[in-house]
C-alpha cells in the first residue's frame, strides 16, 4: 500500500487523535480501493475470516449500508445489530452489549449512537477495535474523511480552499469532524448560519464564524449544507423551517456568491427546500452522490488499517 508511513491507531473514535499523515495515508488507500467497486465482481479476499459488527442505535441509511458494504467487499464476515433488536431496550448497558459481542470475538465494532463519548466508552472497555459511525453531537471521523476525499477529487488539493459549512453546527457531528479534518489540511472553514446553532468556542477546533450566509460563502470552493438536527433541540432555536430556508438555506442565489466553480456538498439525509434548495441539490455542480461513494472506499480503507493493513 501507498508510501512508507504505519497506521499505528487501534481505534476510530474522531479525526481530532488523527495527524495529518494519518488523514494522508486513509485518503491514498482510500483511493486504490476505490477501483473495487468498479468492477464486475466487487470482492478481494483482503480481510476474510474477519468479523464486522455493525451496532447502530440511531437510524442510518448511508454510513450503517457503507460500513457494511466497504467490509463485505474485502470478505469480512458483517453482522448488524439495531437498538430495537438489542437487549438495551431489556435494560442492559451500552458496556454489557459491547462485552457480549466482544465475548464473540468480533475483530471490530462499528457503534452510532446518540451520546458523545459513547464510541470512546467502548474503546476504553472491551478488546476489539472500534470505530465511531457518530456519538450524538461530538464527531463523525468517517463523514470528515470522505468529505475530504471528495474534496480532494474534485479541486486536486485541499490546502488553501475555502470550505463554507452551513447550517445547524452546533448540533451536527458531520461539522465538528469536517472543521477538525479541513483545518488539519490547510483549507479555511468558514461556518454560517443563525447564532442559536453556532456554539460558543468554535473558533477553537479552526472555522471561523459568518452569521450572513452570503458573507460566509463569499469566493467559496466549497459550499456544505447541512442538516437541522431538530431530534437534537430541546427547544426550538429559530421561529420555523420556513424561515429559516429563507434566511439560511443554500439556494441558487447563496451559491451565485461562491466561486464559479464551486462544489455544493451535503452528508445526507437532506432536508430538501429547507437547509438546500432542490434546485442546488441536484444541479450540475453537486457532488453529493460522489459523498456516498467515496464514503465506501474510506470506509474500507478505515477498517483495513485499523487491522493491521498498511
Ligand atoms: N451522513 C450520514 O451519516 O447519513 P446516515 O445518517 O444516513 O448514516
Amino acid at each position: 500500500m501507498p508510501g512508507e508511513y504505519h497506521f499505528t491507531h487501534k481505534h476510530v473514535l474522531g479525526l481530532a487523535d488523527f495527524s495529518v499523515a494519518d488523514i494522508n495515508l486513509v485518503l491514498q488507500t482510500a483511493e486504490s480501493f476505490k477501483e473495487i467497486s468498479t468492477r464486475s465482481i466487487k470482492k478481494v479476499p483482503t480481510l476474510r475470516g474477519k468479523t464486522v459488527i455493525n451496532l447502530f442505535f440511531e437510524p442510518s441509511t448511508r454510513t450503517r449500508l457503507s460500513f457494511e458494504v466497504a467490509a463485505k467487499r474485502m470478505s469480512a464476515d458483517t453482522f448488524n445489530i439495531s437498538s430495537s433488536s438489542s437487549s438495551t431496550t431489556k435494560g442492559e448497558t451500552l458496556i454489557d452489549t459491547a462485552r457480549n459481542l466482544t465475548a464473540m470475538k468480533p475483530d471490530c465494532i462499528i457503534i452510532r449512537h446518540s451520546r458523545s463519548g459513547s464510541a470512546r466508552l467502548l474503546a476504553d472497555n472491551i478488546d476489539a477495535s472500534v470505530i465511531n459511525a457518530g456519538d450524538g453531537t461530538h464527531e463523525h471521523p468517517s463523514q470528515g474523511l470522505l468529505d475530504l476525499m471528495t474534496v480532494k477529487e474534485a479541486k486536486g488539493k485541499i490546502a488553501g480552499l475555502k470550505i463554507a459549512i452551513i447550517g445547524d453546527i452546533a448540533h451536527s457531528r458531520v461539522a465538528h469532524s469536517n472543521i477538525i479534518g479541513f483545518s488539519k489540511m490547510g483549507a479555511q472553514v468558514v461556518v454560517g448560519g443563525p447564532a442559536t446553532l453556532i456554539p460558543p468556542g468554535i473558533e477553537e477546533m479552526g472555522a471561523t464564524v459568518s452569521r450572513n450566509v452570503i458573507d460566509a460563502v463569499d469566493g467559496a470552493d466549497v459550499v456544505m449544507a447541512l442538516r437541522i438536527q431538530q431530534e437534537r433541540q430541546q427547544d426550538p432555536l429559530f421561529p420555523s423551517l420556513r424561515e429559516y430556508a429563507g434566511f439560511y438555506g443554500v439556494s441558487p442565489k447563496v451559491v451565485d456568491a461562491a466561486a464559479p466553480d464551486a462544489i455544493i456538498m451535503h452528508p445526507g439525509p437532506i432536508n430538501r427546500g429547507v437547509e438546500l434548495d432542490p434546485r442546488v441539490a441536484d444541479g450540475s455542480r453537486s457532488v453529493i452522490l460522489e459523498q456516498v461513494t467515496n464514503g465506501v472506499a474510506v470506509r474500507m480503507a478505515l477498517i483495513y488499517l485499523i487491522m493491521g493493513g498498511n
